[in-house]
């Protein structure tokens, strides 16, 4: 006899009451989900992984969302702003290697000599790559000339999380003031959507005051904004930050990653044809984390290629995976590891986002 569960899974729309029935299923009725999600991921985007070297570039940020390691007040963040010429090196490594794809990231400095840095080092990846490294940036909130520059320059995907979708969590997790405006926030992806981008957002699990009307109400945003990508993962918290005195209020860590994980699937579910991360803090609760994510819906990874020694500075997060290693390192683990999914690795494919492929 079919259950509620495999009722709710054949349809082909979920209201907000059958997202949140979906996110508190059991151990047995959650297997169900992720088997719908990995059939769904195999024939709408193919059992197919692909890489984006990730280039933590700087740790210097002007903000102070109260649950990040980076933030601004955290005097005990070794603040580091790595070189060009190491960027570039570390670029040279994605290509040789055939990564496809790099994403460089940064604490949030917005300025006009930082605009043009970033500018400059769009010219020269695709200079160094025979134009043939796709480009995701995650930046931060940017006027929109700025995101019209970097995508003239080679830009073509931008990350920029929402962090949650319900304006009064986001002022728990944020100071509420005019550099960290909701509405600002929202603001910024609907113009990068405009300008061209593949747009990508995403959302933190298991923060303290976050309940799962909430979660179903962020799949049902990302669904609505008709997002390109996907980057969401466990929240973890960090001792030097003003959230780490609501500790006490959250789920246990393997509750939060389970629940990451059916986050992905109904996304998956919900979404089928976009790109969706197996985000690295996934790896800071369980060594296997993100490859249970590929085998439940996702199918982008972001090797870490962050020279080693800025790396442990990179900190938004307790326990972050790789950060004693180099990107050599990463690059033999990981290919072990996706051959542990049965996934293939998309090797030298920029590996778009199909669903935006549709879209424009
Ligand atoms: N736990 C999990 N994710 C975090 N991020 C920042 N701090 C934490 C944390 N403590 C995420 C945010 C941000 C991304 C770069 O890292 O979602 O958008
Ligand atoms: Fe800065 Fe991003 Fe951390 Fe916020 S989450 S403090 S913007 S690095
Ligand atoms: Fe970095 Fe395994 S992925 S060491």
């Amino acid at each position: 006899m079919e259950t509620k569960i495999d009722e709710i899974l054949n349809q082909n729309t979920f209201s907000k009451a059958d997202l949140i029935s979906l996110l508190q299923t059991d151990k047995e009725t959650r297997n169900k989900i992720f088997t719908q999600a990995a059939k769904i991921k195999a024939e709408y985007v193919g059992k197919k992984v692909y890489y984006r070297g990730l280039i933590e570039m700087s740790n210097i940020c002007s903000k102070n969302c109260y649950y990040c390691g980076i933030r601004l007040d955290n005097k005990n963040a070794n603040r580091y702003d790595i070189s060009d010429s190491e960027i570039l090196d570390a670029v040279k490594f994605a290509y040789e290697s055939n990564y496809g794809s790099v994403v460089l990231q940064a604490g949030e400095i917005s300025s006009p000599t930082f605009t043009k840095r970033i500018s400059n080092l769009l010219k020269q990846i695709k200079d160094i790559s025979n134009n043939e490294l796709g480009i995701t940036i995650s930046l931060g909130e940017q006027p929109d000339e700025v995101y019209q520059e970097w995508f003239e320059n080679g830009a073509h995907r931008y990350l920029l999380r929402i962090e949650s979708s319900n304006p009064d969590l986001y002022y728990k997790i944020h100071p509420q003031n005019k550099k960290h405006d909701f509405e600002t926030r929202m603001a910024c992806l609907k113009s990068l959507q405009k300008i061209g981008y593949q747009t990508g957002t995403g959302v933190m699990i298991g923060l303290p005051f976050q309940s799962y009307e909430d979660l179903a109400n962020d799949l049902l945003f990302m669904r609505d904004f008709d997002i390109d990508m996907c980057g969401m993962g466990p929240y973890i918290e960090h001792v030097d930050t003003p959230l780490y005195q609501y500790k006490d209020l959250l789920m246990p860590i393997d509750d939060r990653f389970t629940l990451t994980l059916k986050m992905i699937a109904l996304l998956r579910i919900i979404m089928k044809d976009i790109n969706i991360a197996a985000a690295t803090a996934l790896q800071a609760i369980d060594p296997i984390g993100r490859e249970k994510a590929i085998k439940v819906g996702a199918n982008i990874i972001m090797p870490n290629i962050t020279p080693g020694m800025y790396r442990d500075n990179y900190k938004l997060y307790e326990n972050k995976p790789c950060t004693n290693e180099e990107a050599a390192d990463c690059t033999n683990c990981m290919e072990i590891r996706i051959g542990i999914t049965g996934d293939d690795i998309g090797y030298g494919e920029w590996g778009d986002s199909k669903h935006f492929e549709k879209r424009v």
